[in-house]
């Protein structure tokens, strides 16, 4: 066994004998005398062999990047002028008595330190080495602490860690279910869970009253920077309590992490209703570190001719908005173009502009291809709207609601990003107050949340005005990213199967899709509700990651595969054979 970690040792081991098990991380030939930089997951350390001892003198001649290796030495203070200030080590080194090769190591396919201009690819294929880098150690490290210290919080609190099974029937999360083949029910197949909702509600019925786990949960979903077809939820339910005693547990929980493991106070999360989100922000999920408001502006042009903007400001559906960008009138014709692209992803058929030069002209100050179109009256009107001031720039959207705030909402933290707006570092807040039901693209409705979220009226009401109901649902929004969501539930089988009436889904499906659920709710249900976060979105944010593929020890791509592993992966026809399924060949 090791005396010591490489990385652990300092000043006070002067004069010690150790023995250190690690990594070669570096070799260098100084004139007659070797120095290994030796690595294990505590850091790195200097050890210097002298020619006198030539057995290990020559052993450690031999040695290559990565071999893994058993030095036994002594510690010594750094010569005069050695002295590494940048490595926590930097103040010893360990004269090498003797050395033991435990392995070799071919060449790597990547130089540890150099891996910044290593293609993903290269190193999620050799991810065991990638991960060998001190900086995703520390990323896995720290993502450890976190579920520590959530765990104890949450002990700490009653919670009990209780699993959920994996091979389950499918759970109306709303995305795409993974499946499994039942080989002893023919023709049969599980789901993977997309989260264990119906399951810690079952723990609810049962009365275990907290439950918690971290949870692994699989989806089937188009893939984006902060989403993994696997990935995991710090997964919360309680009973009895109601959605401000939940927000509350649950914020404090988040506050007291940043506070021991980053030493940074959230303070108290403000509360935002979703109405108000979309109109201001843009956006269920505001990132409220940049200032920037989207301004509607569809009453001052309803008149006008350009039916760009008229055509939108007349329809109940649409939505005709300002985004004033303060300095903003520097930005050149290429910088407008771009983000003229930008928005074309969220489906902006264009990006109007106005630069505001000098106002106190009038419309002689401002510049802009759309004034033409406008007339000196309108546009007045709507720089008085704004608020414009000498040196901003105003763009414009219109078009259905939806693509209108999507499309500014993302321009406003794109710009804001560029521009280095943001005004503080950690913007946390609560959305409350979504709606129960959205519509669908062929005129059905959805939940929002999902089909077990209570509303915040009655039954009639919720029967007699879907669109307009309310639900108890609440997301913990962080910088822009919906860390968790979740909501207070029905626990009454009628209210439950009036929600599955609106939503469409006939007595039988249900039965058939959860029977087990509207049943339980019979045998007394208690009031309950509950939350899940997403841990890895948790890491990535408090690590200052952008993806989150960086702080998962073995994630997958874009496209949903394993790049080590090379999972999915074809099976024997044996095996099919087995599970009774044949394959079709794709045309
Ligand atoms: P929801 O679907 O909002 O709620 O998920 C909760 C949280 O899980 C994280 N998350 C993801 N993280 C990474 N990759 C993904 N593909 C992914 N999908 C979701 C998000 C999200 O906020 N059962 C409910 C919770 C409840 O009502 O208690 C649920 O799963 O951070
Ligand atoms: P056009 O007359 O189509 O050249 O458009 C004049 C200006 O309006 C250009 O700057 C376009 O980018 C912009 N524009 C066109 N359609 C929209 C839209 N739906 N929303 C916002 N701006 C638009």
């Amino acid at each position: 066994m090791r005396s010591h970690y490489c990385g652990g040792l300092n000043k006070t081991h002067i004069g010690e004998d150790v023995v250190l098990k690690g990594w070669v991380h570096r070799r260098r030939d100084h004139g007659g005398v070797i120095f290994l930089d030796v690595r294990d997951r505590e850091g790195i350390s200097q050890v210097v062999f002298d020619p006198d001892r030539e057995e290990s003198f020559a052993l450690a001649d031999s040695v290559r990047n990565e071999y893994v290796i058993e030095v036994r030495g002594t510690v010594r203070g750094r010569p005069e002028g050695t002295i590494n200030p940048d490595m926590p080590t930097g103040e010893i080194e360990v004269l090498g008595k003797e050395l033991v090769i435990l392995n070799k190591s071919e060449t790597p396919p990547f130089q540890l330190d150099e891996h910044q201009n290593v293609g993903e690819e290269v190193r999620l294929r050799h991810r065991f080495i990638d991960l060998r880098r001190p900086e995703m150690q520390d990323k896995l490290r720290f993502r450890s602490k976190v579920t520590n210290a959530i765990r104890n919080f949450l002990d700490d609190n009653g919670f009990l860690d209780i699993e959920t099974p994996i091979l389950n029937r499918a759970t109306p999360e709303g995305a795409r279910d993974y499946l499994v083949p039942s080989r002893v029910h023919e023709g049969q197949f599980f789901a993977l869970p997309q989260s264990p909702q119906l399951f810690k509600q079952l723990l609810m019925v049962s009365g275990f009253d907290r439950y918690y786990q971290v949870a692994k949960c699989f989806r089937d979903e188009d893939l984006r920077a902060d989403r993994q077809p696997e990935f995991t939820q710090i997964d919360i339910e309680t009973s009895f309590m109601d959605e401000e005693e939940i927000m509350g547990i649950t914020e404090s929980m988040i506050r007291k992490l940043f506070l021991e493991l980053k030493d940074i106070d959230l303070g108290d999360f403000p509360r935002m209703p979703y109405s108000e989100a979309m109109q201001r922000y843009g956006s269920d999920k505001p990132d409220l570190r940049y200032p920037m408001e989207l301004i509607d502006v569809a009453d001052l042009m309803a008149e006008i001719e350009f039916k760009v903007f008229a055509g939108p400001a007349n329809d109940p559906k649409c939505r005709v908005t300002a985004l004033k960008v303060p300095g903003g009138a520097q930005l050149t014709r290429k910088n407008i173009d771009e983000y003229t692209k930008y928005v074309g992803i969220y489906g902006a058929k264009g990006l109007a502009w106005i630069k505001v030069n000098e106002l106190e002209k009038g419309i002689e100050g401002l510049q802009s291809p759309i004034i033409k179109f406008l007339g000196e009256d309108v546009t007045l009107a709507i720089m008085e709207r704004v608020g414009a001031e000498n040196g901003d720039i105003v763009f414009f959207g219109a078009d259905k609601a939806k693509i209108v705030s999507e499309a500014l909402g993302a321009l406003r933290i794109k710009v804001g990003e560029d521009l280095e707006m943001a005004q503080c570092e950690w913007a946390p807040l609560w959305v409350v107050d979504f709606p129960m039901f959205e519509e669908t693209d062929n005129g059905g409705l959805t939940a929002l949340h999902h089909p077990f979220t209570a509303p915040s009226c009655s039954a009639e009401e919720l029967k007699a005005n879907p669109l307009e109901a309310l639900s108890r649902a609440y997301d913990m929004v962080l910088n822009g990213c919906e860390l968790g969501g979740g909501s207070v539930r029905i626990h009454d089988q009628g209210m439950q199967s009036t929600v599955l009436e609106i939503l469409g889904i006939s007595e039988e499906e249900a039965d058939d899709k959860f029977g087990f659920l509207l049943n339980a709710l019979k045998y007394g249900a208690p009031p309950h509700g509950g939350l899940a976060f997403g841990l890895d979105r948790l890491i990535m944010l408090m690590t200052g990651t952008d993806s989150i593929r960086e702080v998962i020890a073995f994630p997958k791509t874009q496209s949903a595969s394993c790049m080590l592993t090379e999972a999915p992966g074809e099976v024997s026809a044996a095996q099919l054979r087995e599970l009774n399924i044949k394959l079709r060949k794709t045309p």
